[in-house]
């Protein structure tokens, strides 16, 4: 059996004595754009936090190509390939664009940090006529877009994105799903997306996983998600 990227096996979690997550399982497969859905408090940004050891958790266990990694620190998992974007404070503000994607290279040959970033401007090009621009000045779009650029010059092989089009206007979601699908088809980069724009997250996503409460309340196909969905909102009318 091919050995998944990530598992996350009967995870609970808490903040200091509140618990947050009970129980969770859930995985991504190599190449997977897996949607994290759920109510504000669900657990969602939590679940995030402890796949890339923000957060430590009290009993259960996460792996990463079939090895633990549940004690795991941030700097290795970095290493290993992870990369996550927070919900906020996801870029340098006072630093212009190029600068803030030299920071995020660092550690890289100068050449082939010139070559990532000119890749990257390829996938984000409002980032290169914005390259001298102080951060702290673009749109929100357009940080969400560095933000993301940032995590890409350091090719992760899993992605962990808390909500890239939060406070965006329709369009702008629509862009940033149609970038998240760029990078998985460009570099073949797994992405677990925490999305509150549901139906458009649905659009991009391979499989979905539904948190209620700390918990993995439904897991399914897109398909399969809007139709448990729309069976909760009539529910829900009556
Ligand atoms: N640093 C923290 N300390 C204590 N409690 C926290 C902390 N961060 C989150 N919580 C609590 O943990 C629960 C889950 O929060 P979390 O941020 O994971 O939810 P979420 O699903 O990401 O919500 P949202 O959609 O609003 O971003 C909430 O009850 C929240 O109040
Ligand atoms: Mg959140």
């Amino acid at each position: 059996m091919p050995t998944n990227l990530l598992s996350v096996e009967n995870v609970s979690a808490s903040y200091s004595s509140k618990p947050v997550l009970q129980e969770i399982s859930m995985k991504v497969d190599p190449g997977e754009i897996v949607l994290l859905i759920g109510h504000n408090g669900a657990g969602k940004s939590t679940l995030l936090k402890v796949i890339f050891g923000d957060l430590r958790i009290n009993k259960g266990k996460i792996a990463y190509l079939g090895n633990e990694i549940s004690n795991l620190p941030i700097y290795k998992r970095r290493e290993i390939g992870m990369a996550y974007l927070p919900q906020s404070n996801n870029i340098f503000s006072d630093l212009n664009v190029y600068d803030n994607l030299k920071v995020s290279g660092n550690g890289l040959h100068s050449l082939e940090l010139s070559q990532r970033i000119e890749e990257t401007y390829d996938i984000f090009p409002v980032l290169k006529n914005m390259r001298r621009k102080r951060s702290g000045l673009l749109s929100g779009g357009e940080r969400q877009m560095l933000a993301m650029g940032m995590l890409l010059l350091i090719r992760p092989r899993l992605l962990l994105l808390d909500e890239p089009s939060a406070g965006l206007s329709p369009t702008l979601v629509i862009e940033i799903m149609q970038k998240i699908v760029k990078i998985n088809k460009a570099y073949g980069t797994a992405i677990l997306l925490v999305e509150q724009k549901v139906a458009e997250a649905l659009k991009i996503a391979t499989r979905c996983y539904l948190l209620k409460n700390g918990q993995v309340s439904f897991v399914g196909k897109p398909e399969e998600v809007r139709e448990t969905l729309s069976r909760t909102l009539v529910r829900t009318q009556k």
